[in-house]
């Protein structure tokens, strides 16, 4: 879809197929509010958060500044943990998603999975006020509780264990965040920054999911560009992983990594 089609059907509350299956006419006041909308996008504005809202999976994920906008890459790590829970002959997985933000990763998990329980943990109270809007709009209220807390304080005192861990942390190296384009300075830094090579939160990930994870549980990560080797010396040298499998994104960058507790792992 383009910008202008986009603006249209959030101006006239329309599908894009409807917008081509009906003639598009706009009244005084609709077209008032396309005109304020390209100028918010000629300022630098994110479209997402001009029309207020984004697709994800096929569904409706709301945004606005101090939320991150859902981007298609995760949409990977969402299939890739659909098909790895096939595998698992149980009922009612329980999920843990680390940095949950719009909570349209346990959004779409609750979605997929049949059971499943989500719990998203963020420390931005105004992303989990979206969270909890579009787990609402998506009627998958029930079924997710979102948390806020620092995560790194969540992984050390919480006494749960999961079947499967999920993040999509902030990964941009902090030196890099002036050099991004305008429009996604907009959204909140904290969703952003990822430390002096964008691998903070990784180092505290990947050793903190042994102890959250049941044996034999799967994490689940998102990463940046050029940090995979990164990603899978942390791996090895933390121990305790298997069937550490990557994903490559459309354009052919690894973008997804899965890796499964080790099922005699010490820490249980
Ligand atoms: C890259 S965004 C991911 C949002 C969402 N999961 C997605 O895929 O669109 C990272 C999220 O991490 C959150 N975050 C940053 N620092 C955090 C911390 N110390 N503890 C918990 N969440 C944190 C931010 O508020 C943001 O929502």
């Amino acid at each position: 879809m383009t910008e202008d089609e986009l603006f249209l059907t959030a101006v006239l509350n329309c599908s894009r197929s409807e917008l081509f299956t009906h003639p598009v006419t706009l009244d005084h006041k609709q077209q008032e509010l396309l005109g304020t909308m390209r100028r918010r996008r000629s300022a630098g504005e994110p479209v997402q958060y001009i029309c207020g809202f984004t697709e994800f999976m096929g569904y409706r994920i709301e945004v606005g500044p101090g939320v991150l906008v859902p981007r298609p890459e995760t949409e990977i790590l969402v299939d890739a943990v659909i098909e790895e829970s096939r595998r698992h002959q149980g009922q009612g997985l329980s999920v843990l998603d680390i940095a949950t933000g719009s909570g349209c990763i346990p959004i779409a998990l609750v979605r997929g999975i049949p059971a499943c329980k989500v719990a998203g943990v963020d420390i931005s109270g105004e992303a989990l006020s979206f969270a909890r809007r579009n787990s609402d709009i998506n009627g998958v209220s029930g079924r997710i509780d979102f948390i806020e807390r620092d995560v790194f304080w969540f992984m050390d005192e919480t006494k749960h264990h999961f079947d499967i861990v999920t993040a999509n942390p902030p990964y941009i190296p902090s030196a890099m965040i002036p050099e991004l384009p305008e429009d996604v300075r907009r959204e909140p830094a904290l969703a952003l920054d990822g430390g002096a090579d964008g691998l903070h939160f990784y180092r505290y990930i990947v050793p903190g999911a042994l102890r959250l994870l049941k044996s034999g549980g799967l994490l689940a990560l998102e990463f940046g560009d050029g940090q995979r080797k990164d990603l899978e010396n942390l791996f090895a040298i933390t121990g305790g992983w298997d069937k550490i499998r990557f994903i490559k994104d459309n354009a052919g960058r690894d973008r997804v990594v899965l890796a499964y507790k080790h099922t005699n792992q010490y820490f249980k």
